[in-house]
């Protein structure tokens, strides 16, 4: 591919076999791919914030991930088929994937935590599956906030900054997920609010 991606921290790197799937031929810059998928994602959650259906199965966070990039990836709505530097094994997403929808909707069903802490824990897992070979943390931002809405609360506002840039803000979601990984979940709770 003829132009160099530049990746913020804790962004993944994509292989040429991903940029080699691509949809828009006229994209040459990072920037102009930024802005194609910024408008994609607007209408992903567009489509998203009409649905009635269940959302916590395989079928819905797929599809959410192929409404949110399947104008932009050949692979939109497809769990990966390689190795990343986050994320379970390849092989095992489907089935860890299952695991977390399974037990989030027992958290739901009992009331478990609260609404927030029920989303921004999901969030946390559904990161660190890292289902697709992209987009994981916009979709996953994206399905917690449907959860969050749909357990009567407002929307996150996840830093009410652009994460994608390499900013201050960024730097305190990673922080925040770090902390959630060691069990600490209140940064990350106080940043989906922030
Ligand atoms: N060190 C880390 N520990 C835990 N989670 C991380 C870490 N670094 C990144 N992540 C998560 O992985 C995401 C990046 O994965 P990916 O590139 O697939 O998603 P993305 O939507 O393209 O990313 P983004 O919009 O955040 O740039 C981040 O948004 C964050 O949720
Ligand atoms: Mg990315």
């Amino acid at each position: 591919m003829a132009f160099n991606m530049e990746y913020p921290p804790g962004a993944t790197p994509l292989d040429a076999d991903e940029l080699a799937s691509l949809i828009p031929g006229h994209i040459t810059t990072q920037g102009e791919l930024n802005e194609w998928e910024q408008l994609n994602i607007v209408q992903g959650e567009a489509w998203a914030r009409k649905q009635r259906k269940e959302i916590l199965n395989e079928a819905f966070v797929r599809q959410l991930h192929r409404q949110m990039f399947g104008e932009t990836w050949q692979w939109a709505g497809n769990f990966r088929k390689s190795d990343k530097n986050i994320g379970v094994d390849w092989l095992k997403v489907g089935v860890e994937l299952k695991k977390l929808l399974d037990d989030v909707s027992y958290q739901v069903a009992h009331a478990t935590y609260s609404p927030d802490e029920i989303a921004v824990r999901f969030h946390h897992r559904l990161v660190a599956i890292h289902p697709f070979p992209n987009g994981n943390g916009r979709h996953a931002r994206m399905m917690a906030d449907l959860l969050v809405v749909r357990l009567g609360q407002p929307g996150f506002t996840w830093g009410s900054r652009n994460l994608i840039d390499a900013t201050d803000t960024r730097q305190g979601y990673i922080a925040a997920l770090q902390a959630a990984d060691a069990r600490d979940y209140a940064p990350l709770l106080a940043f989906a609010r922030s």
